[in-house]
């Protein structure tokens, strides 16, 4: 089925028709602009995610808007009891740099990538131990849907970590943030020559995205119990977890 099929298949809603299309534009420069804008720290937060879910082994795990797929890989890295990892994407192009990515490298299992919306999962529900979402749950227009959708394929006391950009609750640090986010970084990306807009959709996404605090009733209301947040970098980066 080619990605035109799949899309009018499943009815993608507008938004998420559109933010597929971003994806797919920005793929080919998505790690090296993250690496960028970052300073690489992103790398860190994921490994930081993972270390703070690793009291459990898990067997098999999703990972929710993968991307290029570095979470996964770290899962595959850091999680020795892990034998099936899924990573799910609506952008093909972004899923294509994540086989390209996963075919360089050894790891003991295969990962399967999914060319889905996970607003709608295609999966039975119950089945993961674990399900990962990095920077991805601030793209959908409804998490809170996407939370319990989540929740469905998640094992009875199975868990979810989710890495998202959050804004600060320190007024200094969200002005500059803003700033950086809506000024500097669309810049840059057109000093580079890149898509701009995407990127002025990046700071967009964060400044709307709720609180910490906010994020974590969201995800107890969906259902989840024992809900966790970890800030990093001055609440500019958040780590959610919680257990079915
Ligand atoms: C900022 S990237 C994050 C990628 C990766 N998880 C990471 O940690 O770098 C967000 C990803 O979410 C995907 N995405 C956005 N909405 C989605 C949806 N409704 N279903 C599946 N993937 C989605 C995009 O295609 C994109 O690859």
């Amino acid at each position: 089925m080619n990605e035109g099929e799949y899309l009018n298949q499943v009815k993608l809603d507008k938004s998420t028709f559109t933010i597929s299309q971003m994806f797919n534009k920005v793929s080919t420069h998505y790690d090296f602009m993250n690496d960028l804008i970052t300073g690489f720290s992103h790398r860190k937060t994921r490994k930081k995610a993972l270390h703070l879910v690793s009291f459990h082994s898990y067997k098999r795990v999703l990972d929710l808007a993968t991307g290029t797929g570095d979470f996964a890989f770290l899962v595959q890295e850091l999680m020795k009891e892990t034998e099936v990892v899924i990573g799910v994407d609506i952008s093909r192009r972004m899923l294509s740099i994540a086989k390209n990515k996963a075919r360089n490298r050894k790891f003991k299992n295969l990962i399967t990538y999914n060319l889905s919306d996970i607003n709608h999962l295609p999966f039975r529900s119950n089945i993961f131990d674990l399900c990962a979402i990095g920077y991805g749950i601030r793209n959908v227009s409804n998490p809170s849907s996407v939370l319990k959708e989540i929740r469905r394929v998640t094992q009875k006391s199975g868990y979810l970590v989710i890495v998202e950009a959050t804004s600060s609750s320190y007024s200094l640090i969200r002005f500059f943030s803003y700033f950086y986010f809506r000024k500097l970084v669309p810049t840059l990306a057109k000093l580079l020559c890149l898509k701009t807009e995407a990127y002025s959709y990046l700071a967009e996404s964060i400044v709307v995205f709720p609180s910490a605090q906010k994020f974590t009733k969201m995800i107890t209301n969906a259902g989840w119990r024992k809900v966790k947040y970890f800030q990093m970098y001055l609440g500019t980066v958040t780590i959610f977890i919680a257990k079915k």
